[in-house]
């Protein structure tokens, strides 16, 4: 074989994810490599600290050396808003968002949909109509709240945001969302309480006095629970702060789901990536 010379009759390949991760994961990283391998992908994962990066080349050089490789996803997470979209701007592989500093977590917010939809028995996300989801903690820093928050209005879900102003900030009410201050009131009746993890990474200065305090006000324990919601479901986007947004106890607790929206993290991701993959395959035959 001539090089240079090889088209795509000759040398048949597997579609190549890369995922480019500046910011720590366990959840995303791993399910989008275990997605891709289970659908026959290759994965490659770009080492950003040891890339060029670090000797100064800029993002977009970066996206574009990368790209004379002929990857066919860019699976990107940054800890700057708006990476994604840079990124778009200087490839031709197919960019997705697996987090960008605190505005959107599309993937999370589908797998937590499919994980509420999975235990209700909700055939369609237009089956989330009037559900009472009670989002309790950090919104204000947190990317997951945003992309959630996005999903559960277009499916018509019933919102309350519960937590201190600090987490909470009065714009939330001002932009027609029912925000409560006080944990009991604002879980109780709820179907689904979704804790937020405190994100001390994205917070200028103290936001709460501690951790103690904010378990005390706004923790969900057992107790809390068993009296204000005894039949909603818990999710969380994980890593947890056990002992802070939730107890120990919650975690090992029948009605926390949080491992089950870790499994269906895989699957949701095999999800998007085959539907783009299909639509990739659409263009290139059009
Ligand atoms: N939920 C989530 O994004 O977790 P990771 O940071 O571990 O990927």
């Amino acid at each position: 074989m001539e090089f240079g010379s090889s088209t795509s009759s000759q040398v048949r390949r597997n579609a190549l994810v890369l995922t480019l991760f500046f910011e720590n994961s366990t959840r995303t990283r791993t399910s989008f490599e275990i997605a891709a391998r289970r659908l026959g992908m290759d994965t490659l994962n770009l080492e950003v600290n040891s890339s060029s990066l670090s000797k100064g080349e800029s993002l977009g050089d970066t996206i574009r050396t990368i790209s004379m490789m002929s990857p066919d996803f860019l699976v990107v997470r940054h800890q700057r808003a708006g990476t994604p979209e840079l990124v778009a701007a200087h490839t031709d592989a197919s960019v997705i968002n697996a987090g960008d500093g605190a505005r959107e977590h599309p993937t999370q917010a589908l797998l937590d949909a499919l994980t509420i939809r999975q235990h209700f028995g909700l055939n369609r996300l237009a089956d989330m109509r009037g559900l009472r989801i009670a989002m309790v903690g950090d919104v204000a820093h947190s990317r997951v709240a945003r992309s959630n928050l996005a999903l559960w209005s277009m499916a018509g879900a019933s919102v309350t945001l519960v937590g201190p102003k600090a987490f909470v900030p009065e714009g939330f009410s001002e932009l027609g969302w029912t925000v409560c201050r006080d944990l009991k009131s604002g879980i109780s009746g709820a179907d689904v309480v979704y804790a937020l993890r405190v994100q001390t990474e994205r917070q200028s200065g103290v936001m709460y006095p501690s951790s103690g305090e904010y378990r005390q006000h706004f923790g969900l324990t057992l107790d809390r629970l068993d009296l204000h919601c005894p039949g909603a479901v818990v999710l969380h986007p994980g890593p947890v702060n056990r002992g802070v947004e939730m107890d120990s106890q919650v975690m090992a607790d029948p009605r926390c789901l949080v491992e089950r929206q870790v499994a269906n993290g895989v699957w949701v991701r095999m999800a998007v990536l085959s539907v783009l993959d299909d639509a990739r395959r659409e263009m290139r035959r059009g």
